[in-house]
């Protein structure tokens, strides 16, 4: 794409003039614009460079080793990984209130990115995959209604706390343009194409309270739900799907025995830039599909159901 490689090239520019021979620290989400931000700038300055993936135990089934191998092994970019499961999941520990989940899971990411950039000596700018709409959005904001909806995650107030400037070279991008950049700078297409993914990550598709049993059942069903839907050729014609678990218990029979087990709610939508959705339309043959292969090969799952809301008056995520 021609245009992306001109982009590329004159962003690489910009960056190293803004950067000079300061340091520069990323954190990755996980998600693809952190990823192709943090990929450009190393382009751009090499070795100024640190990347650090606060992983928060919350991500969906194989994603965070994912994230390690793509930038350790195919980039060769180093990588801080500070493995924060148990922190988080402690934290969380008898929590249910939704805001109280985003609220926790947003400070204690910036308590501990904020000690791995004091641990590497500090950084002169902090790099954030911020987007084009993410930029309107914040703007748009200012005068709109003072009613939050929900908290979102970032690591707003600590380029000021640490002093930094930022470095968002993906500004002027819409999203299916990073996808380019990306594809561009040869990130994975399994990457690239990646549905997004929220911050706070599976905590906020388990109403009531966050287990580490819990994010497990929730992992394996949503594995067969994106199975699915990647052998049904749909994975790209969706613009998020996902399974929630629900806090709820029913009743059911399976083989001579009864059973008393979870609810798995799946979710899918279509939309252009998350503000608005439409729900996906599945034929009933595949939702009878995924939802035998949820309870045959999940413990603790005995009932499946989907969620027919549009957003408004739904959100796509469920807390
Ligand atoms: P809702 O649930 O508000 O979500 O309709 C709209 C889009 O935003 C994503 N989302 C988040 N992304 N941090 C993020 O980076 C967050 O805290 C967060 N909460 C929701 C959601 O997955 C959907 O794409």
């Amino acid at each position: 794409d021609w245009s992306m490689a001109e982009f590329r090239k004159t962003k690489i520019q910009e960056i190293r003039e803004q950067v000079g021979d300061g340091k520069v620290i990323c954190g990755l989400s996980g998600g693809v614009d952190s990823a192709v931000a943090a990929v450009l700038i190393h382009e751009a300055i090499g070795e100024q460079l640190t990347c650090v993936f606060v992983d928060h135990g919350l991500m969906r089934m194989n994603e965070a080793e994912q994230v390690v191998t793509l930038f350790r092994d195919h980039y060769n970019i180093p990588l801080v990984h500070v493995d924060a499961e148990e922190e988080f999941l402690g934290g969380l520990a008898g929590v249910t209130d939704p805001e109280k989940k985003r609220k926790f899971i947003g400070k204690a990411f910036i308590d501990l990115f904020e000690a791995e950039a004091k641990a590497i000596g500090g950084a002169d700018f902090l790099a954030q995959g911020t987007l084009y709409p993410d930029v309107i959005e914040s703007v748009s904001f200012t005068g709109g209604p003072s009613v939050t909806i929900k908290s979102h995650h970032n690591v707003g107030g600590l380029p000021e706390r640490m002093n930094m400037k930022l470095v968002e070279p993906l500004r002027e991008l819409f999203k299916d343009e990073v996808r380019d950049l990306g594809r561009e700078l040869g990130l994975p297409e399994i990457f690239v194409g990646r549905h997004p993914f929220p911050g706070p990550g599976l905590a906020i598709r388990i109403p009531g309270e966050v287990t580490k049993e819990r994010c497990d059942i929730l992992r394996k069903a949503d594995a067969i739900y994106l199975e699915e839907i990647r052998n049904a050729g749909l994975y790209d014609a969706i613009w998020q799907a996902f399974a929630v678990l629900l806090p709820v218990k029913t009743v059911g029979v399976m083989g001579d025995g009864r059973t008393y087990d979870s609810v798995c709610g799946l979710r899918a939508v279509t939309s252009t830039d998350g503000m608005t959705a439409d729900v996906y339309p599945f034929d009933s043959a595949f939702l009878s599909r995924v939802a035998t292969r949820i309870i045959n090969e999940v413990q603790g799952i005995n009932r499946v159901v989907y969620d027919y809301t549009s957003k408004p008056p739904g959100t796509i995520e469920w807390e």
